[in-house]
């Protein structure tokens, strides 16, 4: 794992705005009295989702509100590579980079970061983009995926290849709606390609065979 560390270059101060006040009295609820600092991850992902990133006066203003010590906010903000520590593009694309999603093509997607966007971590010239690079999320059956945060909020965009990744760059680039989840033909894991699901011997037990299981009288025939 990398050192991660804060922008060198940082805000004077940051707030939270209304809408993120009306967040936070929500979670802190969650916990009992003497308990809040357990709403320190809410908190900095309020504080990420409000500005796009954690930056330094947001961590000291966690700090007081959850009457935590600065180091302690600052070892968890360092620590979960889901926070930003710098500011990112409109568009924050996280490509999964692990085993599924590498046989099935993820290098080819980073290919297209690298021309379209530029280095990992840095913001695209039209201030558009950010991409990292991101550990597995989960969604292996619809190899290779990306998961794209913005202000619409976190979606995957799975069943990618360099062609339909360009093209969702281009649409996002040019303020289009894009399609969220699998970019293929199929419903969300689906099977590719055929309509086996659709049999309906798989649901009605016309399938099923008597067994017997050790050590139980002889199932009925
Ligand atoms: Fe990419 Fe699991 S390996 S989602």
């Amino acid at each position: 794992m990398s050192v991660r560390r804060l922008a060198k270059e940082q805000p004077d101060s940051f707030a939270f705005s209304k809408a993120s006040e009306t967040e936070i009295k929500f979670w802190l609820g969650k916990y009992p009295e003497g308990k809040q600092a357990s709403a320190v991850i809410p908190m900095l992902w309020i504080a990420q989702k409000q500005e796009g990133w954690v930056c330094e006066p947001a961590l000291r203003e966690i700090a007081t509100r959850l009457s935590m010590p600065y180091i302690r906010v600052y070892e968890v903000a360092t620590f979960y590579t889901m926070f930003n520590l710098a500011p990112v593009g409109e568009h924050l694309v996280q490509v999964c980079g692990t085993t599924p999603c590498w046989l099935r093509g993820s290098d080819a997607l980073m290919e297209v970061c690298e021309k379209r966007i530029g280095k990992k971590g840095d913001i695209s010239a039209d201030g558009k983009f950010t991409w990292v690079e991101v550990e597995c999320m989960g969604a292996c059956a619809n190899a290779p995926m990306i998961q794209l945060a913005n202000g619409d909020g976190d979606h995957y965009i799975e069943d990618l290849d360099a062609v339909s990744f360009e093209t969702l760059l281009d649409n996002l680039a040019a303020g289009n709606k894009v399609e969220y989840g699998p970019q293929s033909d199929r419903k969300a894991s689906e099977p590719h390609g055929t309509d086996v699901l659709t049999d309906p011997s798989l649901y009605d037990g016309s399938k099923a065979q008597p067994v017997t299981l050790p050590n139980t009288e002889k199932a009925e025939g």
